[in-house]
């Protein structure tokens, strides 16, 4: 608060939203994984991702440059493929960037997210899911690895959605990482596509987040966890 003692008034100061979304957010989780922490663009793995997917580490970079200016607008990415090809690395340099500029940040797997949520069903009657929902769509930006859950019930996908739909409505960035291992029907050769991810969470999510992310950043390719893995095999 500002107090003016010549007109004897007292009115909330100009950083007093900003304060308020501090505190809010300060009960969610923000830690950025030991692996992921003092990543940046000229560090490995990232001049490689950029080697095989040049124009998704170009729009990492240039979203990160303008890291502001994409959250005040709501704006998000999401970054969608096979495993072990980046994607969890260009994630968290966004989440790394927004903290860098001391914005509020939540960083969950999408396992992780609903147990919580599933928490505090128990906890008591006086509002804590709606609490944690309502901070969950309101902190500046949500980071969420691996967003499609295996087996997604009901109750998962109406929890989705009250998130998806609150930051949609609030205008809030969302950054979102994604496995597509489970696309391919079986016995198709077919690639993995981003429909499969609309089935999978439904339509009303899956159109909310590109309106909010745009295209997915696609990062297909083999795994290369396990192209380290070989090499050590075979020498
Ligand atoms: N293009 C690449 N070149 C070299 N190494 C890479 C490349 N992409 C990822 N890696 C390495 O592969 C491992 C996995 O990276 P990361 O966790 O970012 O992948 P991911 O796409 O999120 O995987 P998952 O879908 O399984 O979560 C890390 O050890 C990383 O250093
Ligand atoms: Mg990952």
């Amino acid at each position: 608060m500002v107090l003016d003692w010549d007109r004897n008034e007292s009115y909330r100061c100009r950083c007093w939203p900003e304060q308020v979304q501090r505190r809010r957010s300060k009960r969610l989780s923000r830690e950025i994984p030991k692996r992921f922490r003092n990543i940046g663009f000229e560090r490995e793995p990232v001049p490689s991702i950029a080697r095989s997917a040049p124009d998704v580490v170009r729009n990492v970079r240039s979203y990160c440059d303008r890291i502001d200016e994409m959250l005040d607008r709501g704006e998000g990415m999401w970054f969608l493929g096979s495993p072990g090809t980046g994607k969890s690395h260009l994630a968290y340099l966004i989440s790394q960037a927004a903290l860098a500029r001391s914005r509020s940040v939540a960083i969950y797997t999408g396992p992780r997210l609903l147990d919580e949520i599933r928490r505090t069903y128990g906890e008591d009657e006086s509002g804590a899911t709606l609490d944690l929902i309502d901070r969950l769509t309101t902190v500046e930006l949500l980071h969420v690895e691996d967003l499609a859950v295996a087996r997604p019930t009901d109750w998962v996908l109406e929890q989705l959605y009250n998130i998806i739909n609150g930051r949609y409505e609030n205008e809030k960035s969302i950054v979102f990482t994604c496995d597509l291992t489970g696309d391919a029907e079986e016995g198709s050769d077919q690639l993995p596509s981003p429909s499969w991810l609309a089935r999978h969470i439904t339509e009303r999510n899956f159109s909310r987040l590109t309106e909010m992310c745009g295209d997915p950043q696609l990062l297909m390719g083999a795994d290369n966890r396990h192209f380290y893995r070989r090499h050590e095999w075979e020498s």
